[in-house]
């Protein structure tokens, strides 16, 4: 199958922009072409100026600024040549079908044979938008449907019509996977697809419930937020962040598009509570948070940010507080206790919960023939924790139907396949999902991607503790898997580490660390450090730095390559075992850094060591030995965190050799045939000494620190702290005619951390950093 080389990317809009920021970082070239803007003196003001504002965006549309480079601005009229280089094209201009039509003809007299041209819609047909077209165009056309913004959100959903060429489709879902990271669904070709016609009515629901049971936007967000698997800013709080200004024009066009009869046309209509809510605050400049605010907004009258949400009934402002509602507690029980309990919130969620889950089961198969499929689209394109066919499986599908019936409501026939059945369920090691038939069937994967879940399914670990396990993950590889809460490292975890660099007496060749959750780890638990030195525990902590420091080194030097498999978080001593691995595999959205420095301490498990050395080693630095002492400490003394794996190359938290996955689903996946390919040639690396140049360099770090506190820059225990780490960096006690070993580096680490952990301005950082999760500066 051919690949996809170079994209061409048609209006440079919200969505138009980054999508093609998103390609770039894929490091794949990018034309964005945009109208030639009436009276500009640039003709190509659109997409160059797309371009200047997302370098700017935050959160940032670019992993890495220099990804920018791929991207060549044109315009539609002078430029439309450069289409002809492209192997696919994508149209992101308004959603107007005049519009997208007379973009396409241009698109296809200047295409070359056999690329691929689709559409951003989210709400025209495929049908409707290839009319009057040529067939060959129709047969290389199809809907690809990002989410905003297309860097972070995780759907696509991808219609193919049915004369799209399945070579076509295949291409794109598979380029889409590994190059864009995307979770691609496939849709059929129904008004919003999957995610938002089920999201939309989700989110009216919610909100005209809330209006209809009184509840003040607190009270709704904190039931349909966290206690229901949706993120915590709920839905009151996704309106203001997505935009209040564009709920009438979907809300219209969702009631146009939909056949009558859908349940959606009861929730929705002009005139209700909900609309005329909605109409009032657009009127007064109330459209979210990129205007004034929304059903929240920050007050600075008072000099302080005073969060406020809006009264639904009046229309005024008071401080925001904090619900109660014993309901939200109740569901650490389950959702089926949510539901079932009596207050406000219960009664509310199970308004909410029942219509959403029982319209979702309607509609399948009319939009999927997939429940999986449903529920990965709502998983990766509003965030649920678990989509709808989970949920119902948490509460019940006989429990479910027969309250609906209790209730004279209609009874989806989808649950009534079901029964007393789950939709998911564990054969051996397969997962299956129930058809729309009531078959059971196995569930489809990506093919060459797998997640741990998969490896878990039906084995018992290897080894296991309360913070981490040991896996089998097939083909002579184990995994190192951290499960403690956040990931958050602790004895237990280091035990595990240990545990993990001796699998090859287990007969495995090489190890993965990595998991599923979200973060690969937040770090040491500080409170457990916290805990120890409050009750003067020296011995304990000082251990806690030895066994540490210990068990990293056996990882390195294990006998078989060790691969970190990298995601999301990975900071303090989550940044440090990766640190000592052989290679990382690097999901793109890899947030690292060595953080320590904001808790009062410093990396003491062997990552002072490591970032020195990395800088030492670094064939491109500027000459002489001060260089790499200074760059490690400004990264480590800033505590600077990657914003992306690419970002953390420029860190030096990751090395040349290391590698990036974009779609997370396969880092592990990555990872493991990353640690295969080294099996044959491995040896453990030799550990480097260092020329450092001691004192001098000290006292030079140090006056650099007390010239940003005499500028108020940096506060008087950031002097304190950054002077254990200056001893450190430059080498201690040594000068350019000595060479320091790793041995000594981690004797400089070790004696640093013993001294600032009793320094009770780090204990107040600690305490901080556990109360509020930010750093305190003091
Ligand atoms: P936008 O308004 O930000 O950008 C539209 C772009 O089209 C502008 O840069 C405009 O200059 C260009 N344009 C206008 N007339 C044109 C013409 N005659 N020929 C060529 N280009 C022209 O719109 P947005 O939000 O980026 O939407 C683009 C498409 O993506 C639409 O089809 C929309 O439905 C869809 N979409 C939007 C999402 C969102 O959250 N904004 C999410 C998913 C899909």
């Amino acid at each position: 199958m051919a690949g996809i080389g170079t994209v061409g990317v048609i209006g440079a809009g919200v969505m138009g922009g980054g999508i093609a920021a998103q390609v770039a970082n894929s490091g794949t070239s990018v034309v964005l072409l945009d109208v030639v803007a009436e009276g500009a003196e640039d003709r190509n003001a659109l997409s160059a100026g797309a371009l200047a504002r997302m370098l700017k965006t935050r959160p940032a549309p670019f992993m890495e600024p220099a990804a920018a480079v791929r991207i060549t601005p044109g315009n539609l009229e002078d430029d439309l040549g450069l289409l002809s280089e492209c192997d696919w094209i994508l149209e992101a201009v308004v959603e107007d079908l005049d519009v997208k039509q007379a973009v396409y003809r241009a698109i296809d007299g200047v295409r070359k044979k056999d690329s691929l041209v689709t559409s951003n819609t989210s709400t025209i047909p495929l049908g409707t938008l290839t009319e009057g077209l040529s067939e060959a165009f129709v047969r290389d056309f199809a809907i690809t449907h990002f989410f905003n913004p297309p860097r972070y959100m995780r759907l696509l959903e991808m219609v193919a019509g049915p004369q799209t060429r399945a070579e076509a489709s295949e291409r794109l879902c598979a380029f889409a996977d590994t190059a864009l990271g995307k979770e691609v669904v496939r849709c059929k070709d129904t008004p919003g697809f999957i995610a938002n016609r089920i999201g939309i009515y989700w989110s009216t629901v919610a909100m005209q419930e809330a209006l209809g049971a009184g509840l003040t936007v607190e009270e709704a967000d904190s039931i349909v937020g966290r206690p229901m698997g949706v993120p915590k800013t709920g839905i009151f709080g996704l309106a203001d962040l997505t935009g209040i200004d564009l709920m009438p024009h979907i809300e219209r066009s969702m009631r146009t598009l939909l056949p009558q009869g859908d349940p959606f046309h009861e929730v929705a209509g002009q005139g209700g509570a909900l609309a005329s809510l909605i109409e009032g605050m657009i009127a007064e400049g109330y459209t979210g948070r990129k205007g004034k605010g929304g059903f929240y907004r920050l007050d600075h009258s008072s000099g302080a940010r005073v969060k406020q949400a809006r009264d639904l009934e009046t229309g005024e402002y008071r401080p925001a507080e904090k619900p109660e509602l014993e309901s939200a507690r109740a569901a650490k029980e389950g959702l089926r206790a949510l539901v079932s309990h009596p207050d406000k919130g219960g009664r509310y969620a199970w308004a909410v919960l029942s219509r959403t889950l029982a319209y979702a089961a309607t509609l399948v198969p009319e939009i999927s023939d997939s429940i999986d499929d449903v529920d990965r689209a709502m998983r990766a394109g509003y965030a649920w924790k678990h989509g709808p066919f989970e949920q119902i499986d948490q509460l019940g599908a006989r429990w479910l139907a027969e309250r609906l019936a209790e209730e004279d409501r209609p009874v989806p026939a989808l649950l009534q396949t079901a029964g007393v059945r789950t939709y998911y369920r564990v054969r051996g090691t397969v997962a299956e999902a129930l058809s729309p038939e009531g078959v059971y069937a196995a569930v489809a994967r990506p093919e060459d991607a797998f997640e741990l879940a998969d490896k878990k399914r039906g084995r018992e670990p290897l080894a296991s503790n309360g913070s981490a396990s040991l896996w089998d993950i097939d083909d002579g590889v184990a995994c190192l898997e951290f499960h403690s809460k956040m990931n958050a490292i602790d004895s237990q975890t280091m035990a595990m580490v240990r545990e993990a660099a001796r699998v090859h007496e287990r007969g495995f060749k090489a190890l993965v660390i990595g998991n599923d959750g979200d973060n690969f780890s937040a770090g040491a638990n500080i409170g457990l450090a916290l805990f120890a030195a409050n009750a003067a525990m020296w011995p304990v902590i000082e251990q806690t730095v030895r066994e540490g420091q210990d068990a990293y080194l056996k990882l390195r030097d294990a006998p078989f390559p060790v691969v970190g498999a990298a995601a999301g978080m990975a900071l303090g001593g989550g940044c440090e075992v990766l640190l000592h691995c052989d290679a990382v595999q690097a999901h793109a959205e890899t947030y690292m850094g060595l953080v320590e420095v904001g808790v009062g301490i410093v990396p003491a498990w062997g990552g002072t060591k490591e970032l020195v050395t990395r800088h030492y080693l670094d064939p491109a630095r500027p000459g002489g030995p001060v260089p790499p002492v200074a760059r490690a400490f400004e990264t480590i003394s800033l505590a600077k965190v990657s914003t992306s794996a690419a970002e953390a190359r420029t860190l030096f938290y990751l090395r040349e050799g290391d590698r990036i996955t974009m779609n997370r689903a396969r880092v592990l996946a990555d990872a493991k045939r990353r640690a295969l390919e080294m099996v044959a040639a491995y040896a453990p690396p030799e550990p480097d000494e260092l020329v450092l140049p001691g004192p001098s360099a000290r006292l030079a770090l140090d006056m650099v620190v007390d010239g940003l506190v005499g500028a108020g820059k940096a506060t008087a225990h950031d002097q304190v702290v950054t002077a254990e780490l200056a001893e450190i960096v430059s080498g201690g006690d040594t000068d350019l005619t000595e060479t320091v070993s790793e041995k000594d580096m981690l004797a400089l680490e070790h004696g640093a951390f013993l001294r600032l952990i009793r320094a009770p301005a780090t204990l107040r950082r600690m305490e901080h950093m556990l109360e509020t999760g930010r750093p305190l500066r003091n």
